[in-house]
């Protein structure tokens, strides 16, 4: 079976430094920490109002880390420039809203497609992985691979939140099989959003299923046994999940 990656966002750690303003905890040295214990990609979202990442902080990283970096960015005029400045091994596009906690929801894909074309289009053009964040509804999904995208990172938070049960089920069968259109379709699947030691080895075991992209629980979870026994952890529970 394809090998499972795991890509950490260190988006958390900035937030935690931006708290006193100032430079401690730094992001790029948590990067590296977690690319030597396991992670294969940095993901960071660099958002409207800069609440955690900062643009310098994608600069820094992407001049010190030869690790793939995947840039987590709303669909706007903005972003695309500082994409296409930054050049950065991936982009995802996500739905952003001032006032929400976290990314709620995948992106409308299908409902936005005139609006996405150009972008999807120039950062393919550019050479960047291009991935849409979506809730797995096969609509969402042909309409990625309508766009050119060339993968797919399903929203797992609506399964995560749930309570183990009937709902849940519903949610990973439709998970499973948002992933199988995916991958039908020619396109990377990837999954993120709330997962944790319990939920990101279901994930893991779905063969379609290439990339793990997971940040708040590694981070919180870092207080309490270190980062990098952590990171180490999570990638261990993915693999075994994966084999058997
Ligand atoms: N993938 C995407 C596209 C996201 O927007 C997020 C949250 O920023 C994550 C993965 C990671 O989610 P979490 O921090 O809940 O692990």
């Amino acid at each position: 079976m394809t090998p499972i990656r795991l890509g950490v966002n260190v988006d958390h750690v900035a937030t935690l430094r931006n708290a006193r303003g100032g430079t401690h905890p730094d992001p790029l040295a948590a990067a590296r920490l977690v690319l030597e214990h396991g992670a294969d990609s940095i993901t960071i979202h660099l958002r409207e109002d800069r609440r955690h990442i900062r643009d310098a902080d994608c600069r820094a990283m992407r001049q010190a880390l030869t690790a793939p970096i995947n840039l987590e960015m709303a669909a706007t005029a903005e972003m695309q420039a500082i994409a296409l400045s930054l050049r950065p091994h991936a982009c995802c596009i996500v739905p952003e809203r001032r006032a929400e906690v976290t990314t709620e929801g995948g992106l409308d894909a299908a409902g936005g497609e005139a609006n996405l074309a150009p972008l999807v289009s120039a950062l393919n053009g550019a050479g960047i992985r291009t991935s849409l964040f979506l809730d797995p509804d096969p609509h969402q999904v042909e309409a990625a691979a309508r766009l050119g995208a060339r993968a797919v990172e399903l929203h797992t938070g609506r399964f995560c939140d749930a309570l183990p049960g009937p709902a849940r089920d519903a949610e990973l069968a439709r998970l499973r099989e948002a992933a199988r259109l995916v991958a039908a379709a020619g396109m990377e699947c990837h999954a993120g959003h709330g997962l944790d030691y319990d939920t990101a080895p279901l994930l893991a075991a779905i063969p379609e299923v290439v990339e793990l992209n997971i940040g708040h629980f590694l981070m919180g979870q870092a207080l309490f046994e270190g980062l990098p026994a952590a990171v180490s952890r999570m990638r261990q529970v993915m693999e075994r999940a994966r084999r058997t």
